[in-house]
């Protein structure tokens, strides 16, 4: 099915944006970008265009100035939906420079919410995370599990924005929103043409992973071996980027085109799969026969011991299912950072 609706992508040129960006071009929707490459460059456009055949419009502007907003949506009229992808989200910095978090992650949601209703856009997909529920009790979870206090100003910022969305459409604002809260999205397009841009020593485990398998880095410290957990290091539910993606498509679509959905509605976006991190250095070595030198360190502050989700409601109310195997994952993954040396 193909679809010219119109939809504007915040953050369309980072990560997980990118990948978004190609899912909604292949199922034939109109795609406007607006990034300020804070944290992604132009190239990435090349790419979405050599995967889909297709070039998205592409704004370069920050999404917390009101008026390049208000700019954007009278230049690029008829925009239904919006993915909020657009956020700062290094949780180490956000403690650094808390007020840099709010502002960004804060601002770019409200002015986003402000101006929907005056430009007739229907509804927002927001980028949430796991993060929002802490420690869990038990796990696996799903979406009714509490909410815990966050343990860094980048998890609040994504906890007040859920509530913010949840206010605003509670005072009768026209819209409607899907909020998904993303497990650890790893990986890359199979094509190997976008990826993950990493930006000085990644603090992430996949990004650290590949790099030290191409040598750049001397060995993964693999943080904390005591966990309760079967081999003693931290559990994660991994999700492969591409299946991260394609559930967006199907967000947007129930949020415009379905009749008596909830003008809001959360859900988790993960595998239903626990994964180590000892289990996921295995996968890496098994899928792409190449071995990553590794050892174990000290505990991570702030680190979950546990995670992972049940994606039930996903699965059954979106008919959404990550498909992707862990080892085509790491393949991706290395392939992307093959990719990565080459350009250099
Ligand atoms: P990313 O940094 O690769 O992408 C974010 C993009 O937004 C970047 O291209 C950046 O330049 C842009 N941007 C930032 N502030 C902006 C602003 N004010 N105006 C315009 N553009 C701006 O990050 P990502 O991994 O693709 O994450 C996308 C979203 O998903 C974020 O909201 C993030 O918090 C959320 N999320 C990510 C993860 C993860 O592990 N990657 C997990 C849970 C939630
Ligand atoms: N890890 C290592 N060595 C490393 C890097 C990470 O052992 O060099 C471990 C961590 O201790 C953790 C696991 O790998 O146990 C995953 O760590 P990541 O940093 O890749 O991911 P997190 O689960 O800590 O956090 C990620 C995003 C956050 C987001 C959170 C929940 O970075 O932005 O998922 O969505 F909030």
């Amino acid at each position: 099915m193909t679809d010219r609706t119109k939809i504007l992508v915040t953050g369309g040129t980072g990560y997980i944006g990118s990948h978004t960006v190609v899912e909604l071009l292949e199922a034939g929707y109109d795609v406007v970008i607006i990034d300020n490459l804070s944290n992604s460059n132009r190239d990435v456009l090349d790419g979405i265009e050599k995967i889909t055949g297709r070039r998205p419009e592409f704004v370069e502007g920050d999404c917390t100035d009101l008026s390049t907003l208000r700019n954007l949506f009278t230049n690029y009229p008829g925009i239904k939906g919006i993915i909020n992808f657009a956020a700062s989200k290094a949780v180490g910095e956000s403690v650094e420079k808390p007020l840099l978090y709010y502002r960004n992650n804060l601002n770019t949601l409200i002015n986003l919410l402000d101006l929907m209703p005056e430009f007739g856009v229907k509804g927002i997909v927001f980028s949430s995370s796991c993060t929002v529920y802490g420690e869990p009790d038990v796990n696996p979870i799903d979406e009714t599990a509490p909410i815990k206090p966050a343990t860094s100003p980048y998890g609040n910022t994504k906890q007040i924005s859920e509530e913010i969305i949840t206010d605003y459409i509670a005072s009768g604002a026209p819209i409607k929103s899907i909020i998904l809260r993303y497990f650890n999205p790893v990986g890359a397009h199979p094509s190997a043409l976008i990826g993950e841009l990493p930006n000085g020593v990644p603090n992430n485990l996949v990004p650290y992973l590949t790099q030290t398998a191409a040598g750049l880095r001397k060995e993964l410290t693999v943080f904390g071996r005591d966990y309760n957990t079967p081999d003693g290091s931290c559990i994660r539910d991994f999700i492969d980027v591409v299946d991260l993606a394609k559930a967006h498509v199907v967000a947007m679509r129930r949020m415009l085109d379905g009749q008596d959905t909830d003008a809001i509605e959360i859900f988790n976006l993960g595998t239903g799969r626990g994964v180590s991190v000892i289990e996921l250095i295995d996968a890496f070595e098994k899928a792409t026969g190449v071995k990553v030198p590794h050892r174990f360190g000290e505990r991570r502050a702030g680190d979950i011991e546990k995670i992972w989700a049940v994606p039930a409601k996903a699965n059954e109310v979106l008919g959404w299912k990550a498909e992707i195997p862990i080892e085509e994952t790491m393949r991706n993954a290395w392939a992307w950072q093959c990719h990565l040396a080459e350009k250099k």
